[in-house]
């Protein structure tokens, strides 16, 4: 985890020392400074994740420190604790009006600085990754709640209307929207009824806020999905709460759904990969097979810049690419002499067999086209629908490319495989007929990574050589 960055500010050494001691086991790093002014100098030249500060100080006190820096919007997500031995009710109040998010007693500061620092920055980490969408025809609500909503560190988008609003959910991930309900062009209601008819929307939190005479309103907006409702005007602090309340409660829903659905998909995988151990003890000249065409064909998809789930579902579709084949007579797949044209028809069924095992399986749902199109060929001449070019999908083409190489080296029941450079030569001479050209280009390119790769693991071999 990234180290953060605390502005320790105190005019006593002594305190900042203190201060500094109780916070040493933190995985931060502590900076100081001896009064607000300095404090804000090193604020508005740096990035802090949280400062520390005692209120009476020369020059600028805590109290004023605080202000300055809520006020000043590119810097109002961080959090500021107060620390001082003036710690009546009015003091309080002072430092909260100010915009600190926590106030400690110098009293208390051994027994309770640690924790609330603790705390404090996991509300803010938990923020600062949160969009909230306000919509409202309010220029004056809008501003309002943009600079309430930052304070707490939370990232603000605002739309005058429910059209603009949905414009906006189409381009930016939003965690949470906030909504009134009387707007022109498209008002709240059709805002959230819109919302909650969308499948890839309709699990953002949403609240609704209006007057008081819109109760009867609310509660309707409440059947159509709304999560709750605020009566303006509404205090800021209450929100806060609420829509922290909001989000984290969605989040541990949506990591419960995210679970539920990894542990389908790891059971789904587990009886899979025993289909593939059948297939594979059945045909002993396809065993190891689809192991080596996931790792050639992840390994050029690695190449291409693609993020890490693109890359598993390539090895789970290289994994997965034969499984038809369990479909296929024994007779067939296990023939030593040629197929009849008929045993060849048998045989090309076993994309679109495969695809059906699979498709069932949600989580599996972007592997299937693999498992379907790995036997299109790029001049269209493939099946199980005789695509081409760039119909074909690309992680398909590259299957293909892996797959055949794979064939090509193995010893099969009417042959025995090829060398690796005469396999290399087949693959080069279909380079734009049977196999796609970006796709065979990048097989050359991981094939010449992978012998570098070898001669850096074994540099002893190139000395013998
Ligand atoms: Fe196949």
């Amino acid at each position: 985890m990234k180290k953060r960055r605390i502005l320790v500010v105190d005019d006593s050494r002594a305190c900042r020392k203190l201060v500094k001691g109780l916070l040493a086991s933190l995985n931060a790093n502590l900076e100081e400074a001896s009064n607000g002014r300095e404090a804000l100098d090193m604020v508005l030249e740096n990035r802090f994740d949280l400062i520390i500060t005692d209120v009476d100080m020369p020059e600028m006190d805590g109290v004023e420190l605080c202000k300055n820096i809520k006020s000043f919007p590119p810097l109002r997500y961080i959090p500021i604790i107060m620390v001082s031995s003036f710690d009546s009710d009015k003091d309080v109040s002072r430092g909260f009006e100010a915009g600190a998010s926590e106030y400690v007693s110098k009293k208390t500061v051994r027994e309770n600085l640690y924790e609330r620092v603790k705390s404090v920055l996991k509300e803010s980490d938990f923020a600062r990754d949160k969009t909230i969408l306000v919509v409202d025809d309010s220029h004056s609500i809008r501003l309002m709640l943009r600079e309430g909503l930052s304070m707490s560190g939370f990232g603000v988008v605002t739309a005058k209307n429910g059209e603009e609003a949905l414009e906006i959910l189409r381009k930016v991930k939003i965690d949470l929207i906030l909504s009134d309900i009387h707007m022109p062009v498209m008002n709240g209601i059709t805002l959230c009824r819109k919302v909650h008819e969308d499948p890839l929307i309709n699990t953002i939190p949403f609240i609704v806020m209006s007057t008081d005479r819109d109760r009867s309103l609310m509660k309707k907006l409440h059947s159509l999905g709304s999560d709750t409702y605020i009566v303006k005007p509404f205090n800021m602090d209450s929100l806060t709460i609420l829509i922290g309340k909001l989000l984290s409660d969605h989040y541990l829903l949506l990591l419960k759904e995210k679970e539920q659905l990894e542990m389908e998909r790891n059971m789904m995988l587990a009886s899979i990969s025993s289909l593939i151990l059948a297939l594979e003890a059945k045909d002993n000249y396809t065993k190891g097979h689809s192991e080596n065409v996931s790792a050639i064909a992840s390994g050029m998809v690695s190449l291409t810049g693609a993020d890490k789930d693109e890359i598993e579902v390539v090895r789970l579709g290289g994994i997965l690419h034969d499984i038809g084949k369990i479909g296929v007579r024994d007779s067939i797949l296990l023939k030593k002499g040629r197929l009849s044209e008929e045993e060849k028809l048998e045989i090309m069924k076993h994309p679109r067999v495969g695809f059906n095992i699979i498709k069932p399986i949600p989580s599996l749902g972007e592997v299937t086209s693999l498992i379907l199109y790995h036997h299109e060929r790029f001049d269209g001449k493939g099946y199980p629908e005789g695509l081409k070019g760039s119909d074909i999908p690309f992680w398909a083409r590259i299957m293909a490319v892996a797959d055949t190489f794979d064939a090509l080296t193995s010893n099969r029941p009417y042959r025995s495989g090829y060398t690796e450079e005469e396999a290399y030569e087949i693959i080069h001479e279909s380079r734009g007929t049977q196999l796609c050209p970006d796709a065979v280009d990048l097989f050359f390119q991981w094939i010449s990574d992978q012998k570098t790769k070898k001669r850096i693991d074994k540099p002893e071999e190139k000395i013998l050589k």
